[in-house]
């Protein structure tokens, strides 16, 4: 169906025109000029009428025209050329005469688009809700991915429906669940395997461990007397020489005879002892975390399953240390993998999904989470390591590491420096697209980068598996604290009667 015609200069990846028919920004078009067949998007509109510019000032005098014309008016808008459908969408080498036809793209050429052989289903178009939108798998998981959106806007549900849809593929996803909001999900394709975060402290480096101690960068010595304990503790545990699987207790141990030593001079002695004083608050913070008893935490990944771990109970600093080590030996491991026929744990690819990534990957401090999170994202892609980053704050989210994201999932965005923020780690989102986030719906997005073969408007499917994790009912929970309050002491007069029956 013809809608209008290109006006004015056209380029290679823009044109304006004129329509008759008003069209939906987000919507396909087609242009057929010089034998080619050139897919575009609708990326704004405006609606104007001649007589009523912007140069009338009384009000009387539009209604007297208005009254003259009718609802005399001209729909313009801006088409951007995504490629010629014919040659693999490149972008054709000659642009569009002005004159060109602007038909709405058909339904046969959008799912010819849309449909590919490895892809997950995320939903449908949201102006051509009979064309389904499927992503490239292998595209998404080693290009990483970015689901980004303010509160409420769809962000976990959409994580679910491409968990399910991996799972389906008998992918290999791990989730750091921050809120503890999918351990009881149901998935349809693949049980959850869930993971207690415990790390065996040997495979720990130094700086994960020492983070979490509160060891400030200027305390050289304490630092120092810190780590030789930790190497000592290791080397015990090792050795199969402990007592005890409580790891902080062997490096407590370890200092605490140095600290009795005779030739340890007095103000060592004091230093040592704020170390021992620092240990024995990470034992009441973090004692939990540790575990010498229990095997490499990548071993416990199991492939077609959605592997999570609840983080629901742990705060930031064990969160950051978590994903830091997680991260760091997937990489080490996936490495030695890669290049020798060695079996050391990671024998699969994997897709780690980071929820809250604006506390994991900050832009303004530098945990060891962050380190190794740009490290999966510059390399990961050689050794089958995907990132998923999820943020409800994106400009929050390191710059580093979200430029070397190359896909995005966005959903409503409404303020402005978090657009900013987005596009110019993006070269995919360009201003008119911008200006549609603030006006999606719930579970409405944007779709860029090389997972889909053209940027998408979809309404991603509802997850229907989900226990909750969506905003909580507040009123009917005060109404029922009310109703339970006043049945108590319904109760208690009760009570109170039937005593005083006895007497
Ligand atoms: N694609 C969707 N279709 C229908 N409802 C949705 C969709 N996405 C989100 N919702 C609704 O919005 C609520 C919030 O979504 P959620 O994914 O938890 O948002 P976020 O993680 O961004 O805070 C969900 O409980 C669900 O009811
Ligand atoms: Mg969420």
């Amino acid at each position: 169906m013809i809608i209008g015609r290109c006006v004015g200069e056209t380029s290679l990846n823009e044109v304006n025109f004129i329509s008759k028919k008003m069209p939906k920004v987000g919507e396909y078009v087609n242009l057929s000029y010089d034998g080619k067949n050139v897919l575009g998007m609708i990326d704004s509109l405006v609606r104007g009428n001649v007589s009523l510019n912007g140069e009338i000032f009384n009000p009387d005098t539009i209604e007297m025209i208005k009254s003259l014309e009718g609802d005399d008016y001209y729909i313009k808008g801006k088409i951007r050329i995504l490629g010629d459908f014919d040659d693999d969408l490149r972008l054709p080498r000659t642009p569009a005469p002005p004159g060109t036809p602007v038909e709405i793209a058909s339904s046969k050429i959008l799912d010819s688009i849309f449909k590919s052989k490895n892809s997950l289903k995320l939903g449908n178009l949201i102006n051509q809700s009979d064309i389904e939108v499927n992503v490239d798998i292998n595209k998404m998981v080693s290009r990483h991915l970015a689901i980004l959106a303010m509160t409420g806007a769809g962000k976990s549900n959409t994580v679910s429906v491409l968990i399910d849809g991996l799972l389906e593929k008998n992918g290999a996803i791990f989730i750091f669940d921050m809120h503890s909001e999918y351990s009881n999900s149901d998935f349809k394709n693949g049980e959850i395997n869930k993971i207690k975060p415990v790390i065996n402290p040997i495979y720990m480096s130094f700086d994960e461990i020492k983070g979490l101690a509160n060891i400030k960068g200027s305390a050289h010595i304490q630092e120092r007397y810190f780590r030789n304990a930790f190497k000592k503790a290791r080397k015990i545990v090792e050795n199969g020489e402990a007592t005890t699987t409580d790891f902080l207790q062997i490096i407590y141990d370890v200092l605490y005879k140095r600290f009795n030593d005779d030739e340890t001079s007095s103000s060592d002695k004091n230093k040592i002892m704020d170390v021992i004083n620092k240990i024995e608050d990470l034992q009441d913070k973090y004692g939990k975390l540790f575990n010498t008893n229990i095997g490499n935490i990548l071993s416990k990944i199991e492939l077609g399953k959605v592997n999570v771990l609840d983080l629901g109970q742990s705060d930031e600093f064990a969160a950051e240390v978590l994903v830091s080590h997680i991260l760091r030996n997937a990489l080490k491991s996936r490495k030695a993998n890669v290049h020798s026929d060695e079996n050391n744990g990671l024998e699969f690819p994997v897709f780690f999904i980071l929820e809250e990534a604006h506390i994991l990957a900050p832009q303004s401090r530098n945990p060891s989470s962050k380190f190794w999170i740009s490290r999966i994202a510059r390399e990961g892609r050689k050794f089958g390591l995907g990132l998923c980053l999820v943020s409800q704050s994106p400009k929050s989210i390191d710059q580093d590491a979200l430029s070397q994201v190359n896909n995005m999932i966005i959903l409503r965005l409404v303020e402005p420096q978090d657009q900013r923020h987005v596009q110019s780690a993006s070269e995919n989102l360009s201003e008119d697209l911008v200006k549609q986030l603030p006006s999606l719906n719930i579970g409405e997005a944007m779709v860029l980068g090389l997972m889909t073969k053209i940027p998408t408007l979809v309404k991603i499917d509802e997850f229907k598996g989900r226990s909750h994790g969506g905003d909580i009912d507040i009123t009917s929970l005060w109404v029922s604290s009310k109703k339970e309050k006043e049945e108590n002491l319904k109760q208690e007069e009760e009570d109170f009667l039937n005593l005083g029956g006895d007497y």
